[in-house]
């Protein structure tokens, strides 16, 4: 039986402008995507039908069944390409990626399965077309075709590659619970009218890109920036907790990644993010801590 696997990363927001609503609903973003090393595997094998089985330490905690984002793209996949008899497909799971996280763990799943049926059903679609699908899936599942570290603008979908001079370590402190995306956008929405301040269009920094290429983590330590966390915290008030646990014992930076809940905290090395990894895994104020390196590619 022909068996494919793809291996997706999860990622980060290195910085996450993001400009007014605009009339679909969405909201203009300039943001930085960072894939980093924690991945959630997709394995594919030929069946009649379309079907998911979930396993992994998040396996239980991801909608299964025809909700599951990875069998929405499987079928739109095989909508789009329309081959000689609709294809089936049966998905495997893995999940090391927390699920309404902050680290596009369902986008992961989703793009990992357009890769495995592009391959098992013989469709050799171009990247170009499956990056197509993929945004019709989720404004993240087109950097999850890609890893690595990229420009997004448009809702996210939108991407410009980002050179990285070499890696980079992080800390991802995960939360106990999940965070609505779609709140989280919300929310910001409202603490921005109670100022009636005026929202200015989103933009990445040069000096972002530059501190990327040159893989001066001091230097992007002070340039992190995500709008999305003020409302996080807003909702989520204990993560100030995570972030200053994660400031005490020495972190370069930490942020709120995408709209949380999980905190990303940037070390000096290997060495530095193992420590912080403990440090924080210990301090209480989260559910456990991992240290990841950036920018991740695509595993097969
Ligand atoms: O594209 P995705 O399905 O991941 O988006 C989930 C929700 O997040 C959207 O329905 C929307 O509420 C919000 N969102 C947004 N602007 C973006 C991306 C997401 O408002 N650029």
């Amino acid at each position: 039986m022909l068996q494919v696997i793809a291996r997706v990363p999860a990622k980060i927001n290195l910085l996450l402008a993001v400009g007014p609503v605009r009339p679909d609903g969405f909201h203009e973003l300039a943001t930085v995507f960072h894939a980093v090393s924690l991945y959630d595997e997709v394995t594919g094998s030929s069946d009649d039908g379309v079907s998911v089985t979930l396993g992994g330490p998040y396996g239980t905690r991801a909608p299964d069944g025809d909700e599951n984002l990875a069998v929405l793209a499987a079928r739109a996949l095989a909508r789009r390409a329309r081959p000689a008899r609709p294809p089936g497909v049966r998905l495997g799971i893995h999940k090391e990626i927390p699920v309404a996280s902050g680290l596009a763990g369902g986008s992961a799943d989703a793009a990992g399965a357009l890769l495995v049926c592009n391959q098992l059903w013989g469709l050799r679609l171009s990247d170009a077309r499956l990056a197509i699908v993929a945004a019709s899936l989720g404004s993240d599942v087109p950097f999850s075709l890609t890893g690595g570290t990229a420009v997004g603008t448009g809702r996210g979908e939108r991407l410009r590659p980002v050179p990285v001079g070499g890696p980079l370590h992080w800390v991802l402190a995960f939360a106990d619970g999940e965070l609505s995306t779609p709140q989280v956008y919300r929310r910001l929405d409202e603490l921005r009218a109670e100022r009636s301040a005026p929202v200015p269009p989103p933009a990445v920094p040069d000096d972002v890109l530059a501190a990327l290429a040159a893989v001066d983590a001091p230097a992007l330590a002070g340039l992190l920036h995500n709008d999305l966390q003020e409302a996080a915290l807003a909702l989520r008030p204990s993560l100030s907790d995570t972030l200053r646990a994660g400031d005490e014992l020495g972190a370069l930076a930490g942020l709120v990644s995408g709209s949380g809940p999980t905190c990303a905290f940037l070390a000096r090395d290997d060495a530095h993010a193992a420590a912080l990894a403990s440090g924080l895994a210990e301090s209480g104020t989260c559910a456990g801590a991992v240290a990841v390196v950036g920018p991740a590619p695509l595993g097969t």
